[in-house]
């Protein structure tokens, strides 16, 4: 069967082109978190996803993941078996994700992953109708360790949510900051999503790091952050982070997040006119201002457009399409970029300092980064 293509304008003129006749709209699932510590972040995902897609021809199914990997399997089978979409486009939690990851596999059903970074997805579970629009865990990760080597920090306390995003940031993190002469004094962890943190805030007061790394997102970061604060830390122990802790929260965030650094694949202040126009179009649709997780659905969605425009909108090319999708150079918002044979994005981590209201960057943490894909044969 074949597919009207509707994304973009380029893949509609690609779609004119066309000998054959487009009738059946895309069914594209989306399977983000609606509720709970993450529902902004995949709210952000859907909102950039949709920028980039001309609603006709498109189809829509939607499930709350709640964050929730024991529902995950359940969910992401209402997608595939109940409602037969032709894509899916999640999710934002590790947990939630390798468990569409596993399901994608098994039923060859086409996955863009736009957030959970869960290493095993383009490790152990790669496949080739996976691909992911953000980073694994391990890169934002090593990224905050070079940094906080480079800064000559000697010795570390790292502290997170103890599920694969937590335990993966702080393993990347503490291999580049190790690699770099400093030590990981101790780990701290809390199941996802609590966030009573006064216990281990106490733990840090007494062991006297030079430096905490933290993994936290979402509402989680935004207490964190301000808890921090509030127990006197943040005048004594710097804070540091994957650039999650400050992404999408600094309203919430306040005075408790000034000055804090972070490094991310996206930051503000990058003033590309690629990104000018895309945060310029974000913030007239929406009324809000774009931030990561805004920019990985915008991409989900020009990858997408990349394998779709290659087939001229024909989805029953599932090799042309796949293959397209894989080998595309992707003109994001964050800088271009291409994805490795893992299907994961070979990037850039820009260093970014809270100032106000704005993640702003003030240089580079590495340059076209690609994750080990430990495990990965294809
Ligand atoms: C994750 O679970 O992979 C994740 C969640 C929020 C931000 C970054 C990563």
């Amino acid at each position: 069967m074949s597919f009207r293509l509707a994304l973009t304008a380029a893949a509609l003129a690609a779609a004119a082109l066309s000998s054959h006749a487009q009738t059946a709209p895309l069914k594209v699932g989306l399977m983000l978190p609606a509720t709970g510590t993450f529902a902004a972040l995949g709210d952000a995902i859907e909102k950039g996803f949709r920028l980039y897609v001309a609603e006709q021809g498109v189809q829509y199914f939607k499930v709350d993941d709640e964050s929730d990997p024991s529902k995950a399997t359940d969910n992401v089978n209402k997608l595939i078996k109940r409602d037969q979409v032709d894509v899916i486009v999640g999710t934002v939690h590790s947990g939630v994700a390798l468990a569409m990851a596993r399901a994608a596999k098994e039923s060859n059903t086409l996955l863009i992953v736009p957030n959970a970074g869960a290493d095993a997805i383009t490790g152990p579970l790669c496949a080739p109708n996976i691909v992911r629009s953000s980073f694994s865990n391990w890169q934002p990760g090593y990224a905050t360790g070079l940094m906080a080597a480079q800064k000559g920090y000697k010795r570390a306390m790292t502290i997170y949510w103890n599920y694969a995003a937590g335990q993966e940031s702080a393993k990347g993190f503490t291999e580049a900051f190790e690699k770099g002469g400093g030590k990981v004094i101790k780990d701290l962890g809390l199941p996802f999503p609590n966030v009573e943190f006064q216990a281990l805030l106490t733990e840090i007061a007494a062991q006297k790091p030079d430096v905490v790394f933290a993994f936290f997102a979402g509402a989680g970061a935004a207490k964190f952050v301000k808890d921090y604060d509030a127990a006197g830390l943040r005048k004594t122990t710097p804070l540091i982070g994957s650039g999650f802790l400050t992404d999408g929260v600094l309203d919430a965030q306040g005075a408790s997040a000034q000055g804090l650094l972070t490094a991310l694949h996206y930051a503000d202040g990058l003033n590309s006119p690629r990104d000018t126009a895309f945060r310029t179009k974000f913030a007239v649709t929406n009324k809000i201002q774009p931030d990561v997780y805004a920019v990985q659905g915008y991409d989900a969605a020009q990858i997408l457009a990349a394998g779709l425009t290659a087939v001229k909108g024909d989805f029953s090319k599932r090799d042309a399409l796949l293959s397209a999708m894989r080998k595309t150079s992707i003109d994001s918002p964050r800088g271009r970029y291409t994805l490795s044979a893992a299907g994961n994005p070979v990037q850039d981590f820009y260093i970014r300092e809270v100032k106000g209201r704005e993640n702003v960057m003030t240089g580079i943490a590495v340059k076209v980064l690609p994750d080990p894909a430990r495990g990965c044969r294809m």
